[in-house]
Formats: C-alpha cells, structure tokens, sequence
C-alpha cells in the first residue's frame, strides 16, 4: 500500500472522512499526539488499527468526539456531576474520560472491557474529520507499539508508511504527550495516565482526584493493571536509558561520569538535557530537552526517536519534578527507561 502525506486542506479532509467511512485508517494530528483513526462503531475497523499498530487486542482503545451530545449514546450511565465538571473545564482538550460503555460500542474497540475511553481533542484537524466522518473516531497513538508517539507526521510515516493509505500532516503537535486517561467509573476520579491536563487541574475542578499507584513504578509480575496500557513496555528506545534525579550540580556531575566511562567502554552514549545545563556537558553529545516540563513534554518523543537514529546504546537523561505537567514526562521517560532512575 502507498502511503501518502497531505496538508489537511478541504479535499484531503474529504478523502480521510471517506475512507474513515469505508472503514479505512488514516494518520490523524491531535494537539497531543499524531492518532491512528477510523469508525469506532466498526468493529472491522477497528481490528484493522490493532493490525497496523501490532497492537495486543486487549489493549483498548481512546474514542475520539466532536461534540458533548455524542458522549451520552456511548455510555450506559449519566455521567456524574464531577464527570461533567471535568467535561466543562477541559474539553475540548487533552483529558480521555472513562464511563462504563453503552452496547453501541464494540468490544473490540474497549479490548473486551465493559468501560469505554472518550475524549474531545482540540485540534480543529481533528474535529473537523470527525465532524466530516459523522462517526466517532478510535484513535490510539499512531506508533507502532512499542515506540515512542509521534509528534509530527514524518514519525507517523517512519511507522506506518505501506500500512495506511493517508496521513493529514497538521504539523508538529502543540503538547506532545498524550491526553489524561481518567477513570471516572469510581468515587474519586482516578489517573490511569498523566498527561496534557494535569493532576493539579482535575483537582482543582472535582475538589479530589487521585493517581494510580502504578503510574510512577514498574508493574509487578502477578499485578492486573487497572488500565491494560500500563502492564505493556512503551516507548522504547534501542539504547539503555538511565534517568538522574537530584540536585541539578550532581545530575550534571554524574551524567558526565557515567558518558565518560561509557565512552571508555566502547559505547556511543548520548545525553538529554534541558537547555539551561546543555552546555555543560562541554562536547559530548547531546540533544536539548526544551526549557522546561512544558518544553519537555513537546519534544520527549522526538528526542527518543532521535537517540535511535544516531545509533545511541547508551541513553543518560536528566529529570524533571513530577508535578504539573512533569509526572506525564517522567511517566513517559520513566517507562521508556523502564522506570532506571538513579537518585543522586
Ligand atoms: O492523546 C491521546 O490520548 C492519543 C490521541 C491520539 O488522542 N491517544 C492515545 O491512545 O494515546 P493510546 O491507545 O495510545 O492510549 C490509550 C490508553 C492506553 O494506555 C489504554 O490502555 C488506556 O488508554 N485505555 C483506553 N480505554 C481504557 C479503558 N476502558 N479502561 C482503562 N484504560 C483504558
Ligand atoms: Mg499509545
């Protein structure tokens, strides 16, 4: 299969919205990540996504809408006065909400669960195909799994080039981690994953909210995660990542030991920093990681990509706090690194 690439101008969205409707896939930009979408209510579709993706079936998948009155025929239930605060504060926008699902929704996009993810993005690329499809879109990343998300449309080329028929190349996206998965089916609103809106913020809307204990740790052997995600090795560069936390002289300290003495070992390490220390590592190699967590959280993914395509074995990266929007950027460097986060 040829894949092509095109800006997202009116004819190339009703080419997507076609092939949405014909139960085709197309490469979808969201303000947090680049989408693998087609017909969430088709349940051949939708296997077609966990084809592409290579993706195991019980991995369930985001349903992506354009308007809070698609909401209701998705679930079983009204949704709670914390889940409708949520909804009013930060759709459309970076926050995945699950409900328990309605019989509309097939199995196969929930991975056989009886709850269903929905959110509304932001991006008007995005909105304007499920508008153009009149379906609900299922979206999961559009990595293949296992890799990083992509972030622009040549990394959703990079995965899925002779996979798909089209991907809307809407530039870089504006967050660049993916949305807040928040399980609402409970008392208290749970983070099954960090993301683009934040702990701080949900709290601040529902009064509480807590975060699963396994978003900042590596599941154990026996453990039934309470999102399928959780239990599979995201985001994984070829190389080695370390991450270092502590006070920033003593990162910068210990990255520099440890490139050294991997460069003595025979390996080609390279560093991830925050802009404010690059040039402190003198000429090592090295690659920024922005200003910021903000900054962080755009160019995560990219650089992950990067280590890969210049043959990093050795991967040392510096840490940010995990508040705000920082435990979604150690939630994705964490697991990349398969939570090895050395405390200096
Ligand atoms: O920002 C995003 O959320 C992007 C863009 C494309 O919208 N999508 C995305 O989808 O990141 P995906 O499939 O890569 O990640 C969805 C996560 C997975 O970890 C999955 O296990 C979890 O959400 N999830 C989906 N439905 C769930 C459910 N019913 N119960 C628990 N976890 C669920
Ligand atoms: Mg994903």
């Amino acid at each position: 299969m040829n894949t092509r690439v095109l800006k997202p101008d009116e004819s190339a969205l009703q080419e997507a919205a076609s092939l949405i409707r014909e139960g085709k896939l197309v490469g979808i930009p969201t303000e947090t990540v680049y989408g693998l979408g087609a017909d969430a209510l088709n349940p051949e579709a939708v296997a077609s996504i966990f084809e592409a993706k290579g993706r195991p079936g019980d991995n369930p998948l985001i349903v992506h809408i354009d308007d809070v009155e698609e909401l209701r025929p998705l679930i079983a239930v009204e949704p709670s006065p914390a889940a409708r605060a949520l909804m009013a504060a930060y759709w459309p926008g970076p926050l995945t909400l699950i409900f328990p699902k309605s019989d509309r929704v097939p199995l196969r996009t929930t991975g056989g669960l009886n709850t269903v993810a929905v959110r509304m993005p932001s991006h008007p690329i995005a909105r304007a195909l499920i508008r153009a499809a009149g379906c609900p879109i299922a979206a999961p990343s559009g990595n293949r799994s296992g890799r990083p998300s992509p972030t622009t449309a040549a990394h959703m080329f990079e995965d899925m080039d002779g996979r798909i028929p089209l991907i809307l190349d809407g530039g870089a996206c504006d967050v660049g981690v993916e949305s807040t998965v928040v399980d609402m089916t409970g008392d208290v609103p749970r983070i099954l994953r960090p993301g683009g809106v934040t702990r701080e913020q949900i709290a601040q809307v529902c009064g509480d909210c807590v975060v699963d204990s396994a978003v900042m740790r590596p599941l154990r052997e026996d453990e039934r995660p309470r999102s399928p995600g959780m239990k599979y090795r995201h985001y994984a560069p070829a190389g080695q990542l370390t991450i270092f936390h502590g006070e920033p002289e003593r990162v910068i300290e210990a990255i520099c030991e440890t490139y050294d003495q991997a460069e003595r070992d025979g390996h080609r390490p390279l560093i991830l920093a925050l802009e404010g220390s690059l040039s402190r590592y003198g000429d090592r190699r090295r690659e920024s990681l922005g200003q910021d967590a903000a900054g962080m959280a755009h160019v995560v993914f990219g650089a992950l990509r990067d280590a890969d395509a210049l043959g990093a074995d050795v991967i040392l990266s510096e840490a940010v706090e995990a508040e705000g929007i920082g435990l979604a950027v150690m939630n994705r460097l964490g697991r990349a690194a398969a939570f090895h986060i050395v405390e200096v």
